[in-house]
């Protein structure tokens, strides 16, 4: 006697594998967006052309840079734990340094609304990119 034996009915058979594929799906919980390629993270830019400037100069080459430690752009997933501290305390961080981050990334006309909108734009995905 078979283990299962409805199980091998031939009108079920059609239906194992979109079941299979679906609790395989379900069970890795909410999909994490997949990561961008390097030429996308290279790529992007604030919208702003002020900004899109301030970024090209100062921002850009460490925050596109998987070696250099920094939490890379238009990867949410690298940004989430340091967002997590709260806006004020990551705008203390960029403007007074942190480890290999330099004391205001280098900018020396930034106010603190231009890091803000910055750190917002370096932590969306690159369709989001404000
Ligand atoms: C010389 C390389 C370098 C430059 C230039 C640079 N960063 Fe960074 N940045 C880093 C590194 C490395 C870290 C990670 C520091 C750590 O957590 O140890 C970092 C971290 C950060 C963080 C996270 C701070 C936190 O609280 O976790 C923000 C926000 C940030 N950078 C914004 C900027 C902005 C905005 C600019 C341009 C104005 C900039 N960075 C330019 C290297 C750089």
């Amino acid at each position: 006697m078979p283990l299962l034996p409805r199980l091998s009915g031939a009108w079920l058979r059609p239906l194992a594998l979109p079941v299979l594929a679906c609790l395989a799906l379900c069970a890795c919980g909410p999909a994490e967006a997949p990561r961008p390629t390097p030429e996308v993270i290279a790529a992007v830019r604030p919208a702003d052309a002020r900004l899109a400037e301030i970024y090209a100069t100062a921002c850009h080459a460490c925050h596109t840079t998987p070696d250099s430690g920094a939490p890379l752009t238009a990867v949410p997933a690298q940004w989430r734990d340091r967002l997590a501290k709260g806006m004020p305390a990551v705008l203390t961080n960029v403007v007074q340094g942190l480890n290999g981050m330099p004391a205001g990334g280098q900018c020396f006309a930034c106010t603190p609304a231009d890091y803000e909108a910055l750190i917002r734009f370096m932590s969306s995905p690159p369709s989001a990119s404000p």
